[in-house]
């Protein structure tokens, strides 16, 4: 396995391809491997990075996969491949459709990567993840869900326009799986170092917290498509923190098994991200509206679980 290598599968696409760009940009790596069923625009994309690596002098070369194989000894796995909800589709349908799509992935990762990090971003988010897991039979600290760094800067940004003043010192957290239930907490997010409940009134920080849980939904109604800016950036914050061992600390979906006083379901707390992945669970201290938000968001999860499960999507693994 090599350090100085990260595969990107579904990189063809929006969020995939700022993901390749942030690595090749920042030199995270020194090979960065495209992978998308649309092999064609993997190839344009490939080049065109490599031309944008070339004029910033970065050391990191991007490739397009020619097949699977090329993800050998990759460090860590992005998954963004999956498809968006279209018309006269019904959740349940996205849900088996990109369920089907992880687990091709998976099997090849199997095969070609079998000690990588694995790094969901598919939605819906908390599910995929648990099928990544499941379906790999990696430990669970080697395959993480990203969404809560996305959402948390979607909170920071959101806590900005509110105060007018903070930028680049506003820290947010938002725990909770990636959803409609999601999680965010006030009480965890900070100015300089000051808490936004000293700073705004309780109907701020409502709006705050719905404009954040909308987030996602605000940028498909203006650009009809969903975000890829903040998520592909999202996702490469993870995949540094795991190249450089940096064992910060950000919200990801993980398996937890006792944590939060749940077992085996996905959803997004805090973890220690590092050389070994995903290698600590935090537990904050909820108050009793917080842990019943949390609840909410766990039981959604586990109902779009249950569809698979009960439908014997994952046979006699499970
Ligand atoms: P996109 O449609 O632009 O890209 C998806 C890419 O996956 C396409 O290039 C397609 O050719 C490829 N693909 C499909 N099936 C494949 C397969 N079997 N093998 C290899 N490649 C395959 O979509 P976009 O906007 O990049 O979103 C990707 C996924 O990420 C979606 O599921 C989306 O909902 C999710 N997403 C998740 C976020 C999060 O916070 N976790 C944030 C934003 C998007
Ligand atoms: C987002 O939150 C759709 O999950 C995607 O932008």
């Amino acid at each position: 396995m090599s350090v100085s290598k990260v595969s990107v599968v579904g990189a063809g696409g929006n969020v995939g391809s700022i993901v390749a760009y942030s690595i090749a940009m920042q030199g995270l790596c020194h090979e960065v491997i495209l992978v998308d069923r649309d092999t064609e625009r993997a190839k344009g994309k490939a080049l065109d990075m490599n031309q944008a690596a070339s004029a910033l002098r970065s050391h990191s070369v991007v490739r397009a996969a020619d097949s699977y194989e090329d993800i050998k000894d990759s460090k860590i796995v992005v998954i963004t491949a999956g498809f968006p909800r279209k018309p006269g589709m019904s959740r349940d349908d996205l849900l088996f459709k990109n369920a089907e799509i992880i687990d091709e992935i998976v099997e090849n990762v199997k095969k070609y990567a079998p000690d990588s990090i694995l790094i969901v971003v598919t939605n819906p988010l908390d599910t995929m993840t648990y099928v990544a897991l499941k379906k790999s039979g990696f430990p669970k600290n080697r395959v993480i869900g990203m969404a809560g760094i996305l959402d948390g800067a979607r909170m920071t940004h959101f806590i900005y326009e509110k105060l007018g003043f903070g930028a680049g010192q506003i820290r947010a957290t938002v725990i909770g799986g990636h959803g409609d239930f999601m999680v965010p907490l006030p009480r965890y997010s900070t100015v300089a170092g000051v808490p936004i409940t000293d700073l705004l009134i309780p109907e701020e920080l409502s709006e705050i917290v719905h404009l954040t849980k909308n987030g996602g939904a605000q940028i498909v109604k203006l650009l009809g498509t969903s975000a890829y800016f903040a998520p592909g950036r999202a996702t490469a914050i993870m995949v540094e923190a795991i190249l450089k061992d940096s064992k910060k600390i950000y919200p990801c979906s993980t398996l937890l098994e006792g944590e939060y006083g749940y077992h085996d379901i996905t959803n997004g707390v805090p973890v220690m991200l590092g050389a070994d992945g995903a290698e600590k669970i935090i537990e904050l201290q909820l108050t009793p509206r917080e842990r019943e938000m949390f609840n909410k968001s766990v039981k959604s999860v586990q109902s779009l679980l249950d569809v698979l499960k009960n439908s014997n999507y994952f046979g006699e693994e499970k």
